[in-house]
């Protein structure tokens, strides 16, 4: 069972979890995620590490409220036990001198960029961070990233915001600004990851993708996060998450993203009926 420390709405529908998990925390690397299970019988839910801190032995993750098993989750206190967290699991981001790296990011993954930007920083890099938010108020950790980035761009579609559009629109002008762009990192839903991937092909930025498909058990048993990148079937929880976001297969990502929708509303109007007061 693991303890938790923390868990707190940041903005409206995007919770931050802190977990005691001393052996994860100790492990930890940028780009790498945990599975997080509620309860014996609950199902496993992978999400991006957002912070560690291996003297405390804690590890933070942010959510976004979508379904069954992260509204159980936005409903635990500090002092509650998760009945599984494992990790960390995946293949560490790559982190080099790459010149200026941009940061694409939206929902949860400004947290889950958030260990990428500090490693790409401490190894010298410039850094852009363009953040993808429906409205200002939906921006966080914003200070956090001050202390990394050069530059903050937000995409919001607040009346009067100076990048009204999408994320996906804003990169060919926030790339255009910047003389030595080595790499284009992206978090967040999988829309934006596709977006910003088709935004940058034509501009020849390579782009690399933290891929979120279903998974089931996180260590490349199932084939239930199975995708296809280049052509070759590769399985994002332990081939990834990080892919070439130029060689990802969308439309077959999103067919198997949507392939248990019908089960996932029925899951989630079942729980909802059942917590009526
Ligand atoms: C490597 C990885 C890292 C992730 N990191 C984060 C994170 O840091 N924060 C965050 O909020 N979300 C993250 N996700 C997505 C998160 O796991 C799903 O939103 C969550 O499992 C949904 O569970 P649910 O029961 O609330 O919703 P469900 O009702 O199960 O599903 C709602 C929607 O979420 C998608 N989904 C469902 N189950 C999964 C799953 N196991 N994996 C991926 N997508 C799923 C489906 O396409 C569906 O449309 C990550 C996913 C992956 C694969
Ligand atoms: S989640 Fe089962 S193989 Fe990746």
């Amino acid at each position: 069972m693991y303890e938790i420390l923390e868990r707190r709405r940041l903005v409206p529908n995007l919770h931050l979890l802190r977990v005691r998990a001393p052996e994860t925390a100790r492990a930890c690397r940028p780009g790498q995620f945990i599975m997080v299970m509620i309860g014996p019988d609950g199902e496993r839910v992978p999400l991006s590490i957002a912070d560690w801190d291996a003297v405390e032995g804690s590890v933070t993750a942010v959510f976004l409220i979508v379904g069954t098993s992260t509204q159980k989750l936005a409903r635990l206190r500090a002092g509650d036990r998760l009945h599984v967290c494992a990790g960390p699991l995946g293949k560490p981001s790559e982190i080099a001198g790459f010149g200026t790296v941009l940061l694409v990011a939206g929902c949860y993954g400004i947290a889950a960029l958030y260990p990428a930007a500090r490693a790409l920083r401490q190894a010298g890099n410039r850094l852009v961070l363009l953040a993808d938010v429906k409205a200002g108020h939906l921006l966080y950790w914003e200070d956090r990233y001050r202390n990394l980035c050069d530059r903050i761009v937000v995409a919001s579609r607040d009346p009067g915001a100076p990048f009204q559009e999408f994320a996906s629109h804003a990169v060919s002008n926030v790339a255009a600004k910047e003389a030595s762009l080595g790499r284009v990192l992206v978090s967040g839903c999988a829309y934006l990851l596709a977006a910003v991937s088709e935004a940058t092909r034509p501009l020849g930025l390579r782009t690399i993708v933290s891929l979120n498909p279903i998974m089931v058990d996180g260590t490349g048993m199932c084939g239930a996060c199975r995708c296809s990148i280049g052509g070759n079937t590769r399985f994002a929880c332990v081939d990834g998450p990080d892919f070439d976001g130029h060689q990802v297969d969308w439309p077959e990502l999103f067919r198997r993203r949507a392939a248990y929708l019908d089960d996932e509303v029925r899951s989630l109007c079942r729980f909802e009926k059942e917590s009526l007061p």
